[in-house]
Parts: structure tokens; sequence; C-alpha cells
């Protein structure tokens, strides 16, 4: 068969035709643990009933409608996934990836504020549009491929407080993943949060959660606000959100609902009944199989017996692991595949990224353990 895919992504030597649980089948049966969780999208895993029942029954109740039409699925989405939040959120917007949630957390800050200039992090990622990809750590360098970037960035240490005095009067947004992901799934911490908190407070600035990696339950919280408890202006999640449909979404405080006029952001494909009724079923799902607690026991146990073999440490939030290693992640992660499991790497040369879905259990983290004392070098 003749490959029209543009060719943008390097292959895992993984063909994958099925999938249940937390593992995936290849297409003359091999069976392998997917730790990786199709970059953190798989939250309840594979095959999962409620989901794939919420999938088909809202398919042929009514499968779209656009935002122009009132529909109680999206009323409920958008409620269940506030309540969900624990946090006083006002209004949720609802679009299709996480870059676009991005860039209307932008757009929002831009109108809030008035002002031009935005701060993010060293090594965060988050995104690949003009505006998502403008505040991602050495996508300039890398893969930018735009003219110019629609507004001014600055970068500051994701470790040293004292770069927040870069903050000022005309900073519209500071921009920060609560656990970065392709960074390495580095928790940045309560008080590097809180002290981000006070300055965005002292200059007018909003401050904005990505979450669309770490949120919806990744860390064994709903999202990383909960777990370090600092309240952001805006949260953007995805991934984990529809567990594998297409959706994302911007969690907006009164201070930033206040601003949104009629057509201040749109989209065709956001909030269409399908995507809501997933998310529906995704919060559904997290909550009544009580998969937060789950993460919280499974990932302690993944930092309790996987320090082993070429693993050193460890890093990062719930399923939102780094694992450290004495030799390159990319050489771990390929003799790993070799003995059936899949993991990930990040921009850390030295950092194995875990994010498997929320069902993994004990038993499956006994396999990698196993598998990560084999590997001697
Ligand atoms: C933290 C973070 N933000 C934004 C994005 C972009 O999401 P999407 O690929 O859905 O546009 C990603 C994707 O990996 C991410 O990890």
């Amino acid at each position: 068969m003749h490959d029209y895919l543009a060719p943008v992504f390097a292959q895992y030597p993984l063909p994958v035709a099925r999938a249940e649980g937390v593992w995936l089948y290849t297409p003359d049966g091999r069976r392998v643990l997917d730790m990786y969780g199709g970059h953190a999208v798989a939250a309840l895993g594979y095959g999962h009933k409620g989901w794939t029942d919420a999938l088909i029954a809202q398919a042929q109740a009514v499968n779209f409608q656009t935002n122009a039409v009132p529909m109680d699925v999206r009323l409920r989405a958008a409620e269940r996934l506030v309540k969900f939040s624990g946090l006083p959120f006002e209004r949720v917007f609802f679009v299709n990836s996480g870059a676009e949630a991005n860039e209307n957390a932008l757009k929002m800050a831009f109108t809030v504020t008035g002002r031009s200039e935005v701060i993010a992090l060293e090594q965060g990622w988050h995104g690949r549009t003009p505006g998502a990809a403008a505040i991602t750590w050495g996508a300039m360098e890398k893969w930018y491929g735009y003219p110019r970037t629609p507004f001014d960035v600055q970068f500051v240490s994701r470790t040293d407080t004292t770069g927040l005095a870069t903050i000022t009067e005309k900073t519209a947004a500071v921009f920060v993943e609560p656990v970065q992901g392709v960074g390495g799934a580095f928790d940045i911490g309560t008080s590097f949060l809180q002290a981000l908190r006070k300055r965005c407070d002292e200059t007018g600035t909003m401050l904005i959660f990505d979450e669309v990696q770490c949120g919806m339950g990744r860390t064994g919280h709903p999202f990383g606000a909960n777990l370090y408890g600092v309240m952001p202006d805006m949260i953007t999640t995805a991934k984990a959100l529809g567990n594998g449909f297409p959706c994302s979404a911007l969690l907006m405080s009164a201070k930033v609902s206040k601003a949104i006029k009629l057509d201040a952001m749109g989209t065709t494909f956001g909030g269409g009944p399908m995507a809501c009724a997933v998310i529906e079923a995704v919060i559904e799902a997290i909550e009544s199989e009580d998969l937060l607690a789950n993460v919280r026991r499974v990932s302690q146990y993944i930092r309790d017996t996987c320090i082993v073999g070429p693993v050193i440490g460890h890093q990062g939030a719930g399923f939102l692991t780094g694992l450290k290693t004495r030799v390159p992640a990319k050489q771990v992660q390929q003799a790993l595949l070799a003995q059936d499991i899949l993991t990930g790497t990040s921009g850390d040369p030295n950092v194995l990224r875990l994010l498997p879905p929320y069902v993994l259990k004990e038993a499956d983290v006994d396999f990698l353990a196993a598998a990560l004392a084999r590997l001697t070098f």
C-alpha cells in the first residue's frame, strides 16, 4: 500500500490493531502494556463500556449541532466539568484540541488586560498553532514555521523565582503547566506557583494553567490547581477530557467571564454533542470508579517499585511520572518495547515518561518493574 501520510511523525515499531484495558494488540496478536496512553489521552483505557455506550447513544440521538443550537448535553458537560474541578470557575468554552484551547486563553487574556506581552516557562510546551507555539520553549529554533510570532514572549526559569520580576504591568498572561509534560514530567510545585499567583495579582496579569496534559485527573487530583492549591484565572484542558474523542475546554474565572462578548470566540466542531457526551462519560467514570484514588495509589507503587535497573529516581505527579534514567531514556524505551511495554520519552534526554491509563493496577506495574530489573546496561 502506498503511504500518503505526511512523514512528520517518527513511528514506533508497533502497529496496533486493537486494544483492551491497558493492553495494545498488534495485528499478529502480540500484547503490549501501554504505559504511554496515546500521549496521555487514553485515561479510561481501551474499550471502556460507559464511554462507548455514551458515544453510541449520542450518535444515535443527534450526532451534531453547532453551538448556535442549545443542547442539554452541552450544558450538562460544562456544569459537570466545573463541578469536577471543585474550583470557582464561571464559564466554559469547548473547542477541539489543546492548542486551540490555548489560543483562546491567550485571546481572552489580551482582551481582559488590553496588553500584548506574554511570559512562559522554559521547557514548557503548549501546541503547534501560531500563539501556542510562540509560548512553547524551543519552538522558534526547531519547528515554528510561521514568519513571525503574533505577540512578544519572554521565557523565565521554571525553578528560580527571581525570574518572576520579568512579569510587569505590561504582561497580559503567564502560561504554565503545573506539571510539565514534554518538559520531562517536571512538577513546578506549590511554592513556585504561589509566587506566580502573587506576582500576577500585583501586576494585574492573567495566570493561565495549561492542564492539557496534567489535568483531568492525571495527577490523582482533578487538576494541578487542586494538587498545588493555587487558583489560576483560566485552565485549558484536553487529552484525557475526551478519552480519545477530540475535544478540549477553556475554564474561565469570574474576572475573565465578565469580558466575554458575543462572537469573542468561536468554533464549528467545539462543544459538539458527541464530544460533550463523552466528557460527561469520562467524568462519570473517574468519579464512580474512584479512579483518582487509583491514580494516587498506583503511582505511589510505581515510585516504590520501579527505581530499579537503569532508573535512579522519579519526578512528576500521579500518572504523569518521569523515571530518571542513568543512560539515555530512549535506550531504556527501546529495550522496554522489546519486552512488550510501551513508554514515552520527553524533552529531558534522561527522563522516561509514563502516562498510563487511570485503570492501571499494581500487577501491571510489577510487569514493568520486572522488565526494568532485567535491563543490565
Ligand atoms: C501541555 C500541553 N499543551 C498543549 C498541547 C497541545 O495539544 P494538541 O496537540 O491537542 O493541540 C499539548 C500536547 O501535547 C500539551 O502537552
